[in-house]
C-alpha cells in the first residue's frame, strides 16, 4: 500500500471501495476535496450537511481569537481582559479594523475623523421621525443604517481603499446617534445633536439623557463602564450577525446594506437579543422562590435560560466575568438592581446542577449585561443597540477582510433537496372547476 502523506485524511468511499487522500491543512479538510468523491460519473460529488455552520470553517480571519474551551477571547491577538481594561473603545476600534495598535498621531488622527463624522444629513432625522411612535428601536436602526447607503452612494465602490476607509469611519461615528434617536424617538423626546466636545462614549450618553442643560455631563465610572461594554462587544468572530454580514457583504454591496443585515441578525433573541430576554425573564421569576420551579421548567425543555450556552464557550465566557466585575462599579454609583439576587442565585444553582453541567451551559455576556443596561435606566429595548454599537467595528473589520480575500466567493451554501419532482402543472382555472 502507498505510503499516506502525513498531513492528510485518507476516505474510503464504500459504495465504490475507492480511497481518496485529502489534505489537511489549518486543521480542515477543503470542502472542494470532499466534492470530488463521486458513487458514479453522472452522480454529485459528496457534500458537508452542516446546518447552522457548527463545523464548518467559512473564511480564514485574523481578527479575533477564541478557544471556547479554554475560555480565551483575543481582538488582533490581544487579550479581551487587559483591553478591557486599559484600551478605550476608540483604540480597540482601530485595532480591530487596521490590525495593529495606533501610534500618537494614529491615533489622534482615528479620533478626530470619527468626531467629526458624528453628524447625520438632517434628512435621517426626518426619515426617523416617520417611524410609528412605538417602533423598536433595533428595527430603527437596521432601517437607518441601511438608509445611509442612500445618502453615500459612492460606498458602492467597495474596491477603492480610501473609500472603503471613509464609509469605515462614517459609520463607527453615525451608529451612536442613529442608535441614540432610535431611543428617543420611543420615549418622545427631542433628537440631540452630537456634542462632539465629548468622548465617543460620553457623547452617546449625552444624546441619550441631555433635556434642556446646557452640557450634559455623565458620571465618569458610567462612562467608562459603557466603554467597556463596547470593548467586549467589539468581535467575536463568525457569530450569527458578522455572518450576515460577511454572507451580504460577499455579493459585493456596500457596507451599509451589509451592516443592516448585521444589525438584523443580532436582533433576534438567541443572538444579541437574549439580554432583552434574560431581564424579561428574571421579571417573570419575580422571586427567589419561584427560582426552583423554573429552573425544573428548563430541565423539562419547556423553558430555556436566557443567558446562559454559547455555541462556542464550553468552560466559561471570559466577557461574563469582566462584566460581573462592571457590575459593582455601575450599581455604586446607582444603587443595587434587585433583579441581582435572582441573577446570582439562577447562576448558583444551574453551576451546580447535572442539566448544566452535563451540557456545559455557563453564564455567558448577555447574563448580567442587561442588569447594568437597565440600571442606567435603558429599556430592555435598547440593549441590543448597545450591542451593535459596540459590535460595529468587528463588523466593518471583518467585512474589510472579506473584500480583501482573494479566496472569498459570493456565499451561497447547497441544500439537500427534500420536495416533490416533476409533478404536473394543471392551471388555476382548471384545478378549481373540478
Ligand atoms: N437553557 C437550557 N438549555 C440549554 C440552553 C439554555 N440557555 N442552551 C443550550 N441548552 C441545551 C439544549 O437544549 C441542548 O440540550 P439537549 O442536548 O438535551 O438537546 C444542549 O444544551 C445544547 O444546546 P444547543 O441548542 O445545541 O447549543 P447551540 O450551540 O446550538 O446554542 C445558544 C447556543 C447560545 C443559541 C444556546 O445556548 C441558547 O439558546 N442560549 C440562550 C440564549 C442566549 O443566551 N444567547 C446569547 C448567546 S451569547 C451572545 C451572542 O453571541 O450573541
Amino acid at each position: 500500500m502507498p505510503e499516506q502523506p502525513a498531513n492528510s485524511l485518507t476516505v474510503r468511499d464504500n459504495r465504490t471501495g475507492q480511497e481518496y487522500d485529502v489534505p489537511i491543512t489549518d486543521g480542515t479538510i477543503r470542502a472542494a476535496d470532499i466534492g470530488q468523491i463521486r458513487s458514479g460519473e453522472d452522480e454529485p460529488g459528496l457534500a458537508v450537511y452542516d446546518p447552522g455552520f457548527v463545523n464548518t470553517a467559512s473564511c480564514k480571519s485574523a481578527v479575533t481569537f477564541i478557544d471556547g474551551e479554554k475560555g480565551i477571547l483575543e481582538y488582533r491577538g490581544y487579550p479581551i481582559e487587559q483591553l478591557a481594561e486599559k484600551s478605550t473603545f476608540l483604540e480597540v476600534a482601530y485595532l480591530l479594523v487596521h490590525g495593529t495598535l495606533p501610534s500618537k498621531d494614529e491615533y489622534d488622527s482615528w479620533v478626530h475623523e470619527i468626531t467629526y463624522h458624528t453628524f447625520v444629513h438632517e434628512n435621517v432625522r426626518s426619515f426617523m421621525q416617520g417611524f410609528r411612535y412605538d417602533a423598536h428601536p433595533m428595527g430603527m436602526l437596521m432601517a437607518s443604517v441601511g438608509a445611509l447607503s442612500t445618502f453615500y452612494p459612492d460606498a458602492r465602490n467597495i474596491h477603492d481603499a480610501e473609500n472603503r476607509h471613509m464609509q469605515i469611519v462614517r459609520m463607527i461615528a453615525k451608529m451612536p446617534t442613529l442608535g441614540a434617536w432610535s431611543f428617543r424617538h420611543a420615549q418622545g423626546k427631542p433628537y440631540v445633536y452630537p456634542d462632539n466636545d465629548l468622548g465617543y462614549t460620553a457623547n452617546f450618553l449625552s444624546m441619550l439623557f441631555k433635556m434642556s442643560e446646557q452640557k450634559f455631563q455623565a458620571d465618569e465610572r458610567l462612562v467608562k463602564a459603557l466603554d467597556v461594554l463596547f470593548i467586549l462587544h467589539a468581535d467575536h468572530e463568525q457569530n450569527c450577525s458578522t455572518n450576515a454580514v460577511r454572507s451580504v457583504g460577499s455579493s459585493q454591496v456596500d457596507p451599509y446594506s451589509a451592516v443592516a443585515a448585521g444589525v438584523g441578525a443580532l436582533f433576534g433573541p438567541l443572538h444579541g437579543g437574549a439580554n432583552e430576554a434574560v431581564l424579561r425573564m428574571l421579571r417573570r421569576i419575580g422571586s427567589m422562590e419561584n427560582i426552583p420551579s423554573f429552573i425544573e421548567g428548563v430541565k423539562d425543555g419547556n423553558e430555556r435560560l436566557m443567558g446562559f450556552g454559547h455555541r462556542v464557550y464550553k468552560n466559561y465566557d471570559p466577557r461574563a466575568t469582566i462584566i460581573k466585575k462592571a457590575c459593582d462599579d455601575v450599581f455604586e454609583v446607582t444603587g443595587v438592581n434587585p433583579l441581582l439576587k435572582i441573577a446570582q442565585e439562577l447562576e448558583k444553582i444551574a453551576l451546580e446542577d447535572e442539566y448544566f453541567v452535563k451540557r456545559k451551559l455557563y453564564p455567558n455576556v448577555d447574563f448580567y449585561s442587561g442588569l447594568i443596561y437597565e440600571a442606567f435606566q435603558f429599556p430592555p429595548e435598547m440593549f441590543t443597540v448597545l450591542f451593535a454599537i459596540g459590535r460595529t467595528p468587528g463588523w466593518l473589520a471583518q467585512w474589510l477582510e472579506l473584500v480583501q480575500d482573494k479566496e472569498q466567493k459570493i456565499a451561497r451554501p447547497k441544500q439537500i433537496y427534500t420536495g416533490d419532482r416533476t409533478l404536473d402543472f394543471t392551471p388555476a382555472s382548471e384545478r378549481w372547476a373540478q
